[in-house]
């Protein structure tokens, strides 16, 4: 019988981690990325910065799949940060359009392949359309059992806390939580990663030594990796080469 070539691609396509010398037991179940450096790499190429984010968002796909393939559980993305509203208006409006073209032509390979979409931060900032879109895409996946690809939009930290901790307050000012209940877990509880592993690895391109306000929370015990290479540039294979770095790391979580 011919093979079908597409079918071909697809096993050569799936990434094995122990042909890459990965360790499938020592693979970080939720990794954190912070995707910096488009428009450094348009201006490097003489070009406008949204095609630094056309190209970033290309950049966006591929590990998507690649995490996926590899068997990382948790991705997450910081896309947009309340910050990055003060950007000019038509770097915004390019973004938002090219949010809103990633999920409507990603939604059916997510669903093909397992993956449960998420969003963290202040959806309802968000514009319409694009909220719309975020929507149909989480109750196209929401029965999914395999990774959990989370976009972080208009997503800052410090407001995550805020919210936290003003749900909490208000839950010991109804008599609902006393006081000396209120834990660690208990402020885990109220932040929009509350059903998540915290990230074991967080990455960030572009080379600058910055959190940027990203998860402050969850990545109290992350092991950070920062690389130089701008997003746009950002591989498959440096992917794999930072995995095998982190997996030879010695994680001791303040202990000797
Ligand atoms: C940083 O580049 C990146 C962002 C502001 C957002 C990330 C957006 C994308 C990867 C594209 C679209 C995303 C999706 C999910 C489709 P920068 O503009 O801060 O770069 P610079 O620091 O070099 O100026």
């Amino acid at each position: 019988m011919k093979s079908d070539p597409s079918d071909t691609k697809k096993l050569a396509d799936t990434i094995n981690p122990l042909e890459n010398g990965l360790d499938r037991a020592k693979l970080p179940s939720h990794v954190a990325i912070i995707m910096d450096g488009n428009g450094r790499w348009a201006q490097k190429k003489l070009l406008n910065r949204v095609m630094g984010h056309e190209k970033g968002a290309d950049t966006v796909r591929m590990v998507v799949r690649s995490c996926r393939e590899i068997g990382i559980s948790f991705l997450t993305l910081y896309a947009f940060s309340t910050e990055n509203w003060q950007r000019p208006k038509t770097e915004v409006a390019a973004l938002m359009s090219l949010l809103k073209k990633f999920l409507v032509s990603e939604r059916q390979e997510m669903v093909v392949n397992n993956i449960r979409f998420n969003v963290i931060g202040e959806r309802e900032r968000l514009p319409q359309a694009v909220q719309d879109e975020i929507q149909r895409t989480r109750d196209a996946t929401k029965t999914n059992t395999g990774m959990c690809l989370s976009l972080a939009l208009s997503y800052g930290g410090r407001a995550e806390l805020v919210k936290a901790v003003k749900e909490v307050a208000a839950s010991v000012r109804d008599g609902r939580l006393s006081l000396d209940a209120i834990t660690p877990e208990t402020v885990a509880r109220h932040l929009y990663t509350s059903d998540m592993p915290d990230p074991e690895l967080l990455i960030r391109t572009s080379g600058e030594m910055r959190i940027s306000n990203f998860l402050l929370w969850q990545i109290a015990y992350a092991e950070i990796y920062v690389t130089n290479t701008l997003w746009p540039d950002f591989s498959r294979e440096e992917l794999i080469q930072i995995l095998k770095d982190y997996q030879g790391r010695d994680r001791r979580f303040g202990r000797v």
